[in-house]
C-alpha cells in the first residue's frame, strides 16, 4: 500500500547566506527522506520557503542601509537557486510576504480567535530610552529565568530551548547599547497555550518513533508547565493582525512562520492547478507530515504549532519532528584558509552538489553536533565515493563495454553471485529501514558497504580473466556485476542523485531513474541492452589545490 508524505523542512530566514548547516540540518535530510519514498512509489510533497519576517530581518535591513524587503527579495532569490543547484527537490519554495501567505496566516489567526484560543489583553513593550524605540525581542538580551544563562535572547535561551517574551528576562538590555529597557503598555493577543496542556500531551504520547531527545525535552517542557504566549508585535515589517483597530501590529513572526507549511501547500495545489490537492496532503489522516528542523526549533514543531493545529482542528499534525543538532565547522578552517567558506554558493562553486551531499550525509548532526573538516571532505569524497563507489561502477561498465558491449546474459548462478545478490538484498532492506527512521549516515553506512561487497565480488571473479578463459562465466559475473551496481545506484541516488542519473545512463536506461524503483532494483535486467557512453563518475580532489578563488587572488 503506498503512503503519502507531506516532506516540510525549517523556512531559512532570508537575511543571510545559506550554509552548509542549513544544509547538514535540515535540507539534506528533507531531500534523501523524499527522494527515498518517492524511489519506493510513495506520493510526497515537499514544500518550505523563506522566513521573510521578524527581527533577523530588520536587523540586517537596518545594518545595510536598505529596506526590509530589498533584502529579502535577495536572498530569497539566492536561497531558491543555491536549493536547485544543490539538487534539493522541493515542490514549493515559498515565501512568507507572499500576499497568499499572508491571507493563509490571517485566517488561521481568526479561526483560533472565533474558537477563544487567541485573547487580547494588556502587556508590555520593551522600550529603550536612550535608542529612543520599540525594541524586537530579539534585542533585548538578559538573564534566562529558566536556567541562568547569562546572554537569553528576548525570543529564546539558546541554552535550555525554552521559548520566552522579552519582560521574562531578569536583568534586561537592549542590545544596540546595553541600557535597561523600560516596559510600556501596550495591547497584544494572546495564544492560550496554558489550555492546551493535555491534548498536547496526548499528542505527544501517540506518537511513534520520534528521537528521544525530542520527546524528552517536549514532554519536559509541557509538564514544566505553559504559558500563554504573545503571538502579536508593535511592528510594522509583517503580516497585519487581521482585527480591527490592531492593523498597525503583526503577527509574531513565529506564529506566521509556521504556517507556511500549510500555505505553501496550497500555493503548491493552485500552481499545479488543482486548487483543492492541499487536502490530501493536509485532511487525509493517513498522510504523514515529517518536519526537518534543527534543535532550536523544537519547541515551535512540537508545541506551539501542533497546539495551533490542535485548536483549529481538521489538520493533521506532525507524525515525526526528526530534529538535528549542528553542523560545527571547525579546525583549521574549511572556510577562510582556503576562501571557500562554508556558504553553500561558495562550496558549489567549486565542487560537485554530490561531492558535498555525499559528505555532509556522511557526518549528518543527528544525535550529537558534527564536525566539518577539510580533510575529512576531501577523505570522504577521495577514499569512499571515488575509490569505491565512482570506481566500482566505472571498471565494471567499462570492461563490459570492451568485453561484449551490450549487458550480457547471466547464465547459471553461482553460490558467490547468489551471496553478492543476497548482500544487495539485504542492503536494500536495511538502508530502506535506516531512512525509514531517519537514519541517514546509518543507511549511508550500509550502502558504502554494499559497494565494498561489489568490489570483492568483481576482484574475486576477476572477469577480465575469464573473458579469456571462460567467456560464459564472464558474461554471468559481469551481468551479477552489473546488476550490483544498478541496486547501488538507485539505493544511492536519494544521497547523490546527480551521479546517479549519469550512472544510469551509462547503463544504457533511459534518464531519469524512475520513481517507484526501489523494490525493483535487483529484478532481471535487460540483457543485450547496449551500454551509454562510459566515464568518470567522481573527480578527485586535490589535499592542498588552491580553489579557483585563491588563483585568481595570486594573478
Ligand atoms: N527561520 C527559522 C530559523 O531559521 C525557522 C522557521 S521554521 C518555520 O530558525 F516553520 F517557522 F518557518
Ligand atoms: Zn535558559
Amino acid at each position: 500500500m503506498s503512503r503519502t508524505i507531506l516532506v516540510c523542512v525549517a523556512w531559512p530566514y532570508a537575511n543571510s547566506s545559506l550554509h552548509l548547516g542549513h544544509i547538514a540540518g535540515t535540507w539534506l535530510p528533507a531531500d534523501i527522506f523524499a527522494r527515498y519514498h518517492r524511489l519506493k512509489g510513495n506520493r510526497v510533497l515537499m514544500v518550505s520557503g523563506s522566513d521573510e519576517h521578524g527581527t533577523p530581518i530588520t536587523v540586517t535591513a537596518e545594518q545595510e542601509k536598505k529596506s526590509p524587503q530589498e533584502i529579502v527579495d535577495f536572498f530569497h532569490r539566492q536561497h531558491a537557486e543555491g536549493l536547485k543547484a544543490l539538487g534539493i527537490s522541493i515542490d514549493c519554495y515559498f515565501r512568507t510576504s507572499h500576499p497568499d501567505h499572508k491571507r493563509v496566516a490571517q485566517d488561521f489567526f481568526k479561526e483560533l480567535y472565533d474558537r477563544k484560543l487567541i485573547e487580547e489583553r494588556p502587556s508590555e513593550a520593551p522600550y529603550c530610552p536612550s535608542c529612543r524605540r520599540f525594541l524586537p525581542d530579539r534585542y533585548v538580551e538578559g538573564v534566562c529565568p529558566n536556567c541562568g544563562a547569562l546572554d537569553a535572547r528576548g525570543d529564546q535561551c539558546d541554552r535550555c530551548g525554552n521559548t520566552l517574551d522579552p519582560s521574562d528576562l531578569k536583568n534586561p538590555r537592549c542590545r544596540l547599547c546595553g541600557q535597561a529597557p523600560v516596559f510600556r503598555e501596550t495591547r497584544l493577543h494572546y495564544l492560550l497555550l496554558s489550555k492546551m496542556e493535555k491534548p498536547l500531551l496526548d499528542f505527544l504520547e501517540s506518537r511513534r518513533g520520534w528521537r528521544s531527545s525530542v520527546v524528552n525535552l517536549t514532554r519536559s517542557w509541557i509538564k514544566e508547565g505553559l504559558h500563554d504566549r504573545a503571538i502579536t508585535r508593535d511592528l510594522s515589517w509583517g503580516v497585519p493582525v487581521p482585527l480591527e483597530g490592531f492593523s498597525e501590529k503583526s503577527l509574531y513572526v513565529w506564529f506566521e512562520a509556521v504556517i507556511g507549511y500549510f500555505s505553501a501547500t496550497q500555493q503548491w495545489a493552485r500552481l499545479s492547478g488543482q486548487a483543492s490537492a492541499w487536502k490530501e496532503f493536509w485532511e487525509d489522516p493517513k498522510t504523514e507530515a515529517y518536519y526537518f528542523i534543527g534543535k532550536d526549533n523544537i519547541p515551535f514543531h512540537t508545541i506551539i504549532w501542533p497546539a495551533m493545529l490542535l485548536g483549529r482542528g481538521g489538520l493533521n499534525l506532525p507524525a515525526n519532528v526528526p530534529a538535528n543538532e549542528y553542523l560545527l565547522v571547525s579546525g583549521e578552517k574549511f572556510s577562510k584558509s582556503r576562501g571557500i567558506g562554508a556558504k553553500l554558493n561558495e562550496c558549489l562553486a567549486e565542487f560537485d552538489s554530490d561531492q558535498i551531499r555525499y559528505y555532509l550525509a556522511s557526518i549528518m548532526p543527528e544525535t550529537s553536533d558534527a564536525d566539518f573538516s577539510w580533510d575529512g571532505f576531501v577523505s570522504r569524497n577521495n577514499d569512499e565515493l571515488l575509490s569505491v563507489i565512482g570506481n566500482l561502477v566505472n571498471r565494471v561498465l567499462a570492461l563490459t563495454q570492451r568485453t561484449f558491449g551490450v549487458i550480457p546474459q547471466s547464465g547459471e548462478l553461482s553460490s558467490d553471485d547468489r551471496a553478492a545478490l543476497a548482500a544487495a538484498e539485504r542492503c536494500a532492506r536495511d538502508a530502506g529501514l535506516a531512512i525509514e527512521q531517519c537514519e541517514f549516515k546509518k543507511a549511508l553506512k550500509e550502502i558504502y558497504v554494499l559497494a565494498q561487497t561489489g568490489n570483492q565480488y568483481v576482484n574475486a571473479q576477476a572477469p577480465w580473466k575469464l573473458a579469456k578463459e571462460n567467456p560464459d562465466r564472464a558474461r554471468t559475473a559481469l551481468h551479477i556485476a552489473i546488476r550490483i551496481c544498478r541496486a547501488l545506484i538507485i539505493y544511492l541516488s536519494p544521497y547523490t542523485p546527480m551521479m546517479s542519473q549519469k550512472a544510469w545512463a551509462m547503463m544504457g536506461f533511459e534518464a531519469p531513474v524512475p520513481n517507484g524503483v526501489w523494490d525493483q532494483a535487483l529484478g532481471p535486467l535487460p540483457a543485450n541492452q547496449k551500454l551509454g557512453a562510459v566515464g568518470h563518475l567522481v573527480k578527485r580532489i586535490e589535499r592542498d589545490a588552491k580553489t579557483g578563488k585563491e588563483q585568481a587572488a595570486n594573478l
